[in-house]
């Protein structure tokens, strides 16, 4: 999204948010550390005690306990509480609310059901961030109600971009595969890591060198296909030659059924993400 004229988001925006965990946190650091928000423009509702004392101390944001002083003191709600505790936030929420933009990272839960409990006419914007966000490396794609306008999707991308890439989607659906792929994907790529270090611990490199290897390759490779020109099939040709050690290596990839396996893995966690989703 280009910069649309907005203004300062400083300027512009009052954040309540309600659930104080990892990826609030993540968020918050970096709009801190970029100097788009004061921390005096930030309140939250965190339950947790020994959370909110800590979020208190290290960001100066202010902790209410009530839904009203929240939502008068917010343009701006972020929701980031675990789809667990959702239905104990709506309610309250639903008496409070003024039609403030809606930002939510909760897994699972339809633009249809906040619309259901809080109003049809709500703004609300669904994004689905991975954990890397909380290095700044993160990858969010996110939906907007058709109630939203071409500033809260401004607000949206430059929230969201504090802490990584972010992308707008124009099918709630694909939130699904979304959280299949780069939302559960951090954790297939530990995975895979892993494995590659164990492989090549079994090929006799010392665990600390064998991590180092792997890492910086994973790290490399990474860069490479994200700044080369050339598809992902060109620079795998690169590497492996006719007849050589890696040709050798990814033909065992191929007959142990790797590629179905992914397949599987992204189909499973889609369906997962559906049966959970309401
Ligand atoms: N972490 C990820 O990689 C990731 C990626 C994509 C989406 N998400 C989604 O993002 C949301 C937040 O994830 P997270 O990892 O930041 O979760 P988290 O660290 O568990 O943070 C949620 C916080 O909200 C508190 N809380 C619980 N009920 C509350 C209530 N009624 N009002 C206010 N605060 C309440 C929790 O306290 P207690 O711990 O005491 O319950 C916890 O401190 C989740 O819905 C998750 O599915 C996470």
């Amino acid at each position: 999204m280009t910069d649309l004229p907005f203004g300062q988001l400083r300027q512009t925006m009052s954040l309540g948010v309600i659930g104080f965990g990892n990826i609030a946190e993540a968020i918050v650091t970096r709009l801190e550390k970029e100097d788009l928000i004061y921390p005096r423009d930030i309140i939250t509702i965190e339950t947790n005690k020994d959370r909110a004392l800590h979020i208190k101390r290290k960001y100066g944001v202010t902790v209410l306990k009530d839904y009203a002083s929240l939502c008068t003191r917010s343009s701006v709600i972020l929701l980031s509480v675990k789809p667990q505790n959702i239905d104990e936030v709506l309610p309250l929420l639903k008496k409070h609310h003024t039609n403030q933009l809606i930002l939510t990272v909760v897994t699972g839960v339809a633009i249809k059901k906040y619309e259901r409990e809080l109003g049809s006419n709500i703004r609300l914007i669904r994004i689905m961030p991975n954990t890397p966000a909380l290095i700044g490396l993160g990858m969010s794609a996110y939906f907007a109600s058709n109630k939203c306008t071409d500033k809260d999707k401004w607000l949206c991308h430059k929230i969201f971009t504090c802490v990584g890439n972010t992308l707008e989607i124009k099918n709630e659906a694909l939130l699904d595969p979304i959280t299949a792929t780069s939302g559960s994907g951090p954790a297939y790529v530990y995975q895979f890591a892993q494995s590659l270090i164990d492989a090549a611990i079994k090929q006799g490199i010392k665990p600390a060198i064998a991590k180092t290897l792997i890492l910086e390759t994973l790290r490399g490779a990474t860069e490479m296909m994200m700044q080369s020109k050339e598809s992902i099939d060109v620079l795998t040709g690169r590497v492996a030659t006719k007849g050589g050690t890696t040709e050798a290596g990814i033909k065992v990839l191929k007959k142990e059924g790797f590629y179905r396996a992914i397949d599987g893995c992204v189909k499973a966690a889609t369906k997962r993400a559906k049966e959970l989703s309401r």
